[in-house]
Formats: C-alpha cells, sequence, structure tokens
C-alpha cells in the first residue's frame, strides 16, 4: 500500500506539518511515512481536520501504548472518567469557581514531560479543542540534539557520564501536583527524584541527545551543590536559545505530537479574560539509557 502522506517542514530548528491524509481513515503505510517524518522532524502538526477524542486516542495509539493523565496517576482520579490517559489543559473556570484543567493561562516554563518518572514519555500530544482569539498560549519547543550537537566543549565534557536528578512535585507553571507535597527542603542533594542520564542514546534513532528534564530543583549527581547550579544555568542558556526553537501559534482543531526525548517546550501565557482549551495524550516511554559508541 502507498501513502498519500506529506511533510512539509517549517524550515525552522525542527517542526513539520503532515497532511494529505484523512486522521478518520488512517491505513498503515499512511503511519510510517508520519513515524519517520516524526524521528526526522521531532514536532508534527496536523492541521485542518476535524476529529474526535476517539480520533485522537487512536491517533495516539498509532504511536504506542498511552500512559495515564498526570492527575489519574498521582489522584487516581483523570479529568473524563472514561478516558483516564486524557488531561484537560485549559484556564476556564466553570461556574462554581473550579478549575476545569491545568496549567491556568500564565507562562509554563520550560520542560520535557512528565520527566519525574522513572521511564518518561515518549512523546505527548495536544488537540487545540478552543485556541486564544486574542493572542497569546503559543507553545515554544526546542532541538535537543542540536543543543547538545553545539554545546561549547568545556560543557560537553563536564557532564559526560554525568547523571541529572529531576524533581518531581513541581507542574511547569511553578505550582505543586495536586496529591504531591513541597519537599520541605531547599537541598536539592535531599530532594527525591529519578536519576537520568544527561547526555541519553534516543532509543529510536540511536543517536545522544541533552535531556534536561527541567530547570527547577535540578542537581547534577555528585557535584557541589554551587557548581551543579552554574553548569546547569549555562547548559539551560545555551539549550533554549532561539535558533533552536520553534514557535506553534495556535488554530483551534491543530494538533501536535512531539517526540519528548529530544524536544523540550514552553508555554506564553495568554489573557485570561481569553478561553483555550486543549486535549492532551502522553505515549508511554522506556527507562533513559546512555550507550556511547565505542571510538
Ligand atoms: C503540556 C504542556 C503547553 C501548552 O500539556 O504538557 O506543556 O501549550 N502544555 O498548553
Ligand atoms: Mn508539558
Amino acid at each position: 500500500m502507498s501513502s498519500t502522506v506529506e511533510v512539509i517542514p517549517t524550515g525552522a530548528a525542527l517542526g513539520a506539518d503532515v497532511a494529505g491524509f484523512d486522521i478518520n481513515a488512517m491505513n498503515e503505510a499512511d503511519f510510517a511515512v508520519i513515524r519517520a517524518a516524526w524521528m526526522e522532524h521531532l514536532v508534527l502538526r496536523v492541521r485542518g481536520q476535524d476529529f474526535d477524542d476517539a480520533a485522537q486516542l487512536a491517533f495516539g495509539r498509532g504511536f504506542g501504548p498511552l500512559e495515564l493523565s498526570p492527575r489519574a496517576l498521582l489522584t487516581g482520579k483523570g479529568w473524563y472518567p472514561d478516558m483516564p490517559e486524557m488531561s484537560r489543559i485549559s484556564n476556564i473556570i466553570d461556574k462554581d469557581g473550579k478549575k476545569t484543567g491545568s496549567l491556568g493561562h500564565g507562562d509554563a516554563y520550560w520542560h520535557s514531560d512528565m520527566n519525574y518518572l522513572e521511564e518518561p514519555p515518549m512523546g505527548s500530544m495536544l488537540h487545540a479543542i478552543q485556541a486564544t482569539t486574542r493572542g497569546g498560549g503559543e507553545t515554544r519547543f526546542c532541538n535537543m540534539y542540536m543543543a547538545l550537537e553545539t554545546l561549547p566543549s568545556d560543557l560537553r565534557r563536564a557532564i559526560e557520564g554525568k547523571t541529572l536528578k529531576h524533581e518531581k512535585v513541581h507542574s511547569s507553571d511553578g505550582t505543586i501536583w495536586p496529591g504531591l507535597k513541597d519537599p520541605g527542603t531547599d537541598d536539592v542533594r535531599r530532594i527525591p527524584g529519578p536519576i537520568h542520564p544527561m547526555i541519553m542514546t534516543h532509543p529510536e534513532t540511536g543517536r545522544e541527545v541533552l535531556y534536561l528534564g527541567r530547570r527547577i530543583n535540578g542537581y547534577i549527581m555528585g557535584l557541589p551543590v554551587e557548581e551543579s547550579n552554574e553548569l546547569l544555568d549555562r547548559i539551560w542558556d545555551h539549550a533554549t536559545q532561539e535558533e533552536f526553537v520553534w514557535e506553534q501559534s495556535w488554530q483551534t482543531g491543530d494538533m501536535i505530537v512531539w517526540d519528548n526525548r529530544t524536544v523540550m517546550h514552553a508555554r506564553n501565557g495568554f489573557g485570561q479574560d481569553d478561553e483555550r482549551l486543549m486535549h492532551r495524550l502522553v505515549l508511554k516511554g522506556t527507562q533513559p539509557f546512555y550507550a556511547p559508541l565505542a571510538a
């Protein structure tokens, strides 16, 4: 079977549109082209197609098994009783003044999703059910292959073979996840969390990639705290430079799927008088590892 999928790169550091297929009637050949494009461009956008949650779930499962939403994982109760994998990302407040989704309307700082897991997600998908109407709410992505390739050699040497502790409690809007407690200490050496290699091997492409997770309470294992913080600040500044970034300006109906191992993302804030609603799925991943090629 041949595929009609077209891949249109953004021309920036990452990202491509995929078009020329019907998301409600996917075939295997289409999926193979989409998967290869995903590995090459890291972030794909589906624009101008009309589809529901069932189609989003089916599209996600085409990439691999789905993770539970953070809320379902942490509290046992997700946003949608019949879809424990689906997150609601929204600033909309209901008539009783209750939040109807995560992340609110403020900025969300740079991160990769659910880096607090031993097996962080392979990827994530956001479907814009309702985009902002007055601007703001753009999502930015940065290319972590490029960040590593261009890392100054002294920084590269400083992190070669090192591992990073990622903390568990903060969401990317700076708040503490429901069901979790403040770590109760500033000493990053004592804050619990999974330990992942800073340079990891991509399990599918075999390429090496920089893996930072999120800055808050990160700690490079074994280093004096001050040294770890200085190094992390320099590496984060390098990784999030404009030349590695592509920005998605949402239209209602857009869906983006990103490789959570090779990109970080951040979100611009928007007015609370505007309304934004995204349906998010997360694709299950595997434990990060580093297997340097023999010299
Ligand atoms: C997320 C996230 C950003 C956005 O859902 O993981 O970071 O643009 N969202 O809503
Ligand atoms: Mn995120």
